[in-house]
């Protein structure tokens, strides 16, 4: 504070800054103090205000009670004086975050802000969605909200009907396609070199299926599968890269992916839905979850949406790889997201997560910590002061006790809630969702029996080169291997993840040869170097030489030739 001010201005500004005049009398003090006219008796009052508050701080911590926080429809739990506190719903149409160890009691927050919710909840004008990753804790809701006759929706993973390949309503494909394939390229950890070949070819498909005149009849990802498949033109180690993972995510979630038109996003959002994604893999969860955002995030975009009134509430339970990395989709979003009419909430253990989600959660929620430096990123975010930070450190161990920072709030502020003690066992979890069965879909059932792609036919390579076999009208889609690749790679498919020097002599290779025969293989996808520590802790880590799932096949498919 200003050291030229004088005692009294700096009694004023301390007591509006902590919020003390906010009742009768402390307006009238506030005028008082405004036009200068204080005699013994009002310095008196305040100075009375202000030390009961810094006692109060002693006490309880130096936060301020917030309390301004009295109306609103929203309702956050109870301040350390164990009075409510409440602000508008439209607060919460800003991303939040909140971090907390393991017993915290992050989910009990989280299911005691969807129950203060849930009266809003109505068809069209405000649902949530509530994704479970690891734990199932979102269903346990489902009777409460019934009794205040709203419906949550359960759905398992692989119980979703989803074409990724679908375009969100109002939106033009092409640029679906480029926001889609960067999304893909985030969640399978390709090399960004790949969202090139993705975009290109999901719009070949656009203009085969005729979706870039206006069509509904979308493509599906094992399409997708099969164009880039007979694409060996595009660059080898992104289309290798990439064909791993469609064949992972088709293998493994095929059935939910079957389909030309799958649940319309749109049609979604207006539902009240706990997706339990814990029955599928980390990828399938993330993509599944990129998927559902870029749609509700986009079609809001197109439809001209911002600023909108929030319809949408998203929570995000045990978020950490979602989170942790700058490059996952949930980052990218979190920046736009805003303004949209979505709320969207994550939660994780610790404050080891991406400069993108710190700086792009307005509202932020800090429960006990295990680390003293999950204190001081969120502690930095928060803008707390070094004896704020450690007054939470010593004094923030309750489960169900929490220090926020809200976007529209002047002062971060302590507050708990009540425990819930939802019993698994008192109810019955009804998985059924006749809402979501409602929904329109057009199944392709030709690959509801997919299980994996064909084998690649492998061409020995004779006198001829490659372009002279072309113009012999050979297939453009087979891949070629001369005599030398061949023996090198079945050598790695037999004992593999050597290093390089292993297996020039097994093969009776001089070193130079191989050099150039390995370079070729990794060129052409069929192989791939690792680096790993022989001896732990000391030395430089050495290459080790990998065979893709390419590999496999291809010598495979030599086999049965022979
Ligand atoms: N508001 C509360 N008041 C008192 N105890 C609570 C409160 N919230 C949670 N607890 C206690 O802490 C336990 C863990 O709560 P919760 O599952 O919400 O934590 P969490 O932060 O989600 O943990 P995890 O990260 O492991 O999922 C609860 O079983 C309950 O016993
Ligand atoms: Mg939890």
């Amino acid at each position: 504070m200003n050291k030229k001010l004088s005692e009294n201005m700096r009694d004023h500004l301390y007591a509006i800054d902590a919020g003390l005049l906010e009742d009768p009398l402390g307006q009238s003090l506030d005028l008082v103090y405004r036009c200068g006219v204080t005699d013994d008796f009002t310095r008196d009052l305040l100075k009375g205000r202000i030390h009961n508050h810094v006692l109060e701080m002693e006490k309880h911590g130096p936060f301020h009670r917030p309390r301004k926080l009295t109306q609103g429809d929203f309702y956050q739990g109870f301040d350390i004086k164990g009075q409510e506190i409440r602000f508008p719903v439209d607060w919460l149409n800003e991303p939040k975050l909140t971090i907390g160890t393991t017993g915290s009691g992050k989910t009990t927050l989280a299911r005691y802000e969807i129950l203060m919710l849930a009266p809003f909840f109505s068809l069209g004008k405000l649902s949530a969605w509530l994704f479970d990753f690891r734990k199932t804790e979102f269903g346990a809701l489902q009777p409460y909200l019934a009794r205040l006759e709203k419906h949550l929706n359960i759905i398992t993973g692989r119980k979703m009907k989803l074409n990724p390949l679908q375009v969100p309503c109002s939106v033009e494909p092409i640029s679906y396609a480029s926001n889609l394939s960067d999304a893909l390229v985030r969640v399978w950890e390709v090399p960004p070199v790949a969202s090139l070949l993705l975009s290109q070819s999901i719009i070949q498909l656009y203009r085969t299926f005729g979706v870039l005149d206006g069509g509904q009849h979308y493509p599906t990802m094992f399409d997708l599968h099969s164009v880039i498949r007979k694409n060996t033109g595009s660059n080898s180690q992104a289309r290798n890269a990439v064909l791993v993972r469609l064949e992972t995510l088709l293998i493994s979630v095929g059935n939910v992916l079957a389909y030309r038109k799958g649940w319309d996003v749109h049609e979604l959002s207006k539902l009240s839905i706990n997706f339990q994604f814990n029955d599928i893999t980390e990828k399938d969860q993330n993509l599944f979850l990129s998927v559902l955002l870029l749609h509700a995030f986009m079609s809001r975009v197109a439809q001209s949406r911002s600023n909108a009134k929030m319809n949408l509430l998203i929570y995000c339970d045990e978020a950490s790889r979602l989170v942790n990395s700058s490059d996952t989709s949930v980052s990218q979003f979190i920046g736009l997201i805003r303004g949209t009419g979505i709320g969207l909430n994550l939660s994780n253990q610790t404050a080891d997560i991406s400069r993108s989600i710190l700086s792009n959660t307005p509202n932020k929620i800090l429960g006990r910590c295990a680390s003293a430096t999950d204190y001081d990123v969120m502690g930095a975010s928060m803008g707390l002061t070094a004896e704020q930070k450690q007054w939470l450190k010593i004094h923030l161990k309750k489960p169900g006790m929490f220090l926020a920072s809200l976007g529209q709030a002047v002062h971060p502020f302590l507050f708990t809630v009540p425990n819930l003690n939802f019993k698994q066992s008192d109810f019955t979890v009804d998985r059924s969702f006749p809402e979501l069965d409602r929904l329109p879909i057009v199944p392709a059932p030709e690959f509801s029996n997919w299980t994996t792609f064909a084998q690649p036919e492998v061409v020995v390579e004779t006198t001829s080169s490659p372009l002279e076999r072309q113009s012999e009208g050979t297939d453009a889609t087979q891949l070629t291997l001369s005599p030398d690749e061949i023996r090198y790679l079945k050598e790695v498919v037999k004992t593999p993840k050597k290093p390089i020097s292993y297996y020039p002599p097994r093969i009776q290779m001089g070193t130079g040869h191989a050099l150039k025969i390995r370079k070729a293989l990794i060129s052409k996808g069929f192989i791939k170097l690792e680096k790993v520590q022989q001896s732990p802790g000391r030395g430089r880590p050495s290459n080790i030489v990998v065979p893709t799932s390419l590999a496999h096949d291809a010598v495979s498919a030599l086999q049965g030739e022979c």
